[in-house]
């Protein structure tokens, strides 16, 4: 299939918050006056955690959202870690905790449905509560890839393998070509050329 028309597709940048758990998704849509709906891999912790709990809350990310947000939201798994302990938090209406800075609303949720898709769980669910947090113009998915320089993690609807490159073990970041520059940088987490693994 040519999935070429699937990259004309836009999306914003996320954060889904839930109990003890939160993750990146650009999924996140509204499909009516007051329902939503986002897609998020069977295998992130946050799918559990949303099946079980039921209730979350996203937030909206802006230009100005730190990299360092990303790369901890995005990349790492909170069955591993607590990925709020480092950033400035605050409680939804529920006790949920979110990260207030940089961030352009607060949107609170309740799950009201889920269907199966193969990888991804697909949540529906309806809109308890928003609230504004800043006027910051809000990320989009391209000013994400474009100006950020971020990657697609392999557990993102949206990822397509890479035939060729070199792959960052720390945070997954691929660099696609046949040479790695020596002085090459991770753009996400900062590790050096002579970490990274080949991929063919
Ligand atoms: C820009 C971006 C978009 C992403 N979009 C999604 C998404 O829509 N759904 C999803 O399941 N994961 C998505 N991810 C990947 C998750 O954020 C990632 O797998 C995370 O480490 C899961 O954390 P958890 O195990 O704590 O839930 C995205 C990541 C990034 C950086």
């Amino acid at each position: 299939m040519n999935k070429e028309g699937l990259r004309k597709l836009t999306y914003g940048v996320y954060i889904i918050n839930t109990k003890d758990s939160g993750c990146v998704v650009n999924t996140l849509t509204q499909v009516t006056n007051d329902n939503v709906i986002v897609a998020i891999n069977k295998e992130n912790y946050t799918n559990t955690m949303l099946k079980k709990y039921k209730k979350f809350n996203a937030t909206v990310l802006t230009q100005n959202t730190d990299m360092k947000v990303i790369q901890t939201f995005g990349f790492t798994s909170s069955k591993d870690t607590d990925k709020y302990v480092d950033f400035k938090t605050e409680r939804d209406s529920n006790g949920i905790k979110y990260l207030k800075d940089h961030m352009a609303a607060l949107i609170e949720c309740e799950v009201k449905n889920e269907i199966d898709l193969d990888t991804h769980t697909i949540f529906i669910a309806k809109v308890i509560n928003t609230k504004k947090l800043s006027d910051e113009e809000v990320m989009t998915y391209d000013y994400y890839h474009k100006v950020k320089k971020g990657v697609t993690p392999p557990k993102a609807p949206t990822y397509e393998k890479t035939k060729k490159g070199y792959r960052c073990p720390i945070c997954g970041y691929v660099y696609e070509g046949d040479t790695l520059p020596d002085d090459f940088v991770c753009p996400i987490c900062g590790a050096p050329a002579s970490v990274f693994e080949k991929i063919d």
